[in-house]
């Protein structure tokens, strides 16, 4: 369930009406809902409320300060990848005691600057990490909390770009890997190995590969007798987008707790998309509409550059109307919605059947909080998008629209060019 929806022909997010928000804010621009926000993370919270676990937001799938914030003030811990994740997350005010780090090429000063916050742990996810973790935190004068990322090598049937828990992978460890790393724990003094993380990919639509590769990581720290207090089950939770038969958050638990509980561990969340998947939309203006001999195109002001899931992995996002007019069921036609940018790929959606849109009508595409303004780019000089947040009957501009100078920030032409 998500806090978009039609009354009277309007969509709305919570309580204002889409298309008011666009009169005062230039297209395209991301729109969130807090309240779908917060529901989703307490929907998690609620079905795994028996072991408590610490549900860390994967900031990569939103990373907006204010979308950080929300979470935060309502207990979330972070999930992140990278010192400028890390900037967010204490701009955000996060609490260093809930926030996990992983990723493969953590670099020295990244993981100095992570010690010296007090992060509760590194995902780590090679042995020479491991190496540099502890000379790090050696010449820090501390000792420091580390996670082992283990490889399962199970299949969680989504986009090959996006499986991470497969052999054959940059992500994680094998077992035998894993195992070498416990029996020579003395080599890093100024290291705690306190837990095991997996996270086995993303979009995971069944609670299957989930609970093998828990059980493979299981059986391996009993075989072993590992001793940890930590168990980080990652992210990967899917969502709906169109027809998608996703697992519901108790139903995940219902599949996972079992295990999760005999395990008496501690135990992790890293879930993104289930939180700002369905939390947010991107609203474009149709600047042109363009009959060809083969397809009519609905040419938008938003591209690739803003939301370039469908081009990257063919994903679907469902595009709809903002206003639906009242001749609308006897107009529809079917259209691909393309935006401006130089490339036959650049596309939000293809062969969609929409009521007739002319120049300058509003375009909600759904599904687009995660993964959307955090993987967008300048390409072709275009400046990024505002995100605005809504919180009931007001909106928030938490981050304005880019300007020109914005693009060209910190560059430089060298004299002798001059
Ligand atoms: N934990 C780790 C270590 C991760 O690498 C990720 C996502 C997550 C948690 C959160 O996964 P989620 O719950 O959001 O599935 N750009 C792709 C998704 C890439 C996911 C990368 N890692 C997309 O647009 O579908």
């Amino acid at each position: 369930m998500h806090e978009f929806t039609f009354k009277n022909n309007q969509l709305y997010c919570e309580n204002i009406r889409v298309s008011e928000i666009a009169k005062k804010v230039p297209t395209p621009f991301y729109l969130y809902s807090y309240k779908t926000l917060i529901d989703h993370y307490r929907k998690i919270k609620t079905a795994f409320r028996e072991i408590k676990p610490l549900i860390c937001f994967s900031v990569k799938s939103n990373s907006n300060l204010a979308v950080l914030r929300a979470l935060v003030k309502n207990g979330a811990g972070l999930d992140i990848v990278s010192g400028g994740e890390l900037y967010r997350a204490r701009l955000a005010g996060a609490d260093p005691k809930k926030i996990v780090y992983a990723g493969v090429g953590k670099k020295s000063d990244e993981i100095k600057d992570a010690i010296k916050f007090g992060i509760l742990f590194f995902n780590v996810e090679s042995e020479e990490e491991l190496g540099e973790i502890q000379k790090a935190a050696a010449s820090l004068n501390k000792k420091v909390n580390v996670a082992i990322r283990i490889n399962p090598d199970v299949i969680p049937r989504t986009h090959a770009y996006i499986t991470t828990g497969k052999g054959g992978t940059k992500f994680g460890l094998d077992f035998e890997t894993v195992h070498k790393i416990f029996n020579w724990r003395w080599r890093y003094p100024n290291i705690n190995i306190r837990g095991v993380h997996i996270h086995i990919g993303s979009q995971i639509l069944d609670a299957a590969p989930f609970e093998k590769a828990i059980k493979k990581v299981l059986d391996f720290l009993k075989e072993y007798k590992i001793e940890i207090d930590y168990l980080n089950i990652g992210g990967g939770l899917g969502i709906i987008y169109s027809i998608e038969n996703a697992q519901t958050a108790n139903n995940f638990a219902k599949s996972v707790l079992p295990l999760l509980k005999k395990s008496g561990f501690k135990i992790i969340m890293e879930p993104g998309r289930f939180i700002s998947g369905n939390s947010g939309i991107l609203v474009t203006r149709v600047v042109y509409t363009k009959m060809t001999p083969r397809k009519k195109f609905l040419i938008v002001d938003s591209a690739m550059s803003d939301l370039i899931r469908p081009s990257l992995y063919e994903a679907y996002h469902k595009i709809i109307p903002v206003v639906v007019k009242e001749d609308s069921s006897e107009t529809s036609e079917t259209v691909d919605v393309v935006g401006p940018i130089c490339e036959s790929g650049d596309f939000l959606g293809k062969s969609r059947f929409l009521p007739r849109m002319v120049k300058g009508d509003l375009l909600a595409v759904m599904g687009a909080g995660a993964y959307g303004f955090t993987m967008s780019s300048n390409y072709n000089a275009r400046p990024r998008a505002a995100e605005v947040l809504v919180i009931k009957n007001k909106f928030y501009v938490v981050r304005r629209p880019e300007t020109y100078s914005d693009l060209v920030r910190g560059e430089t032409i060298p004299s002798v060019l001059k």
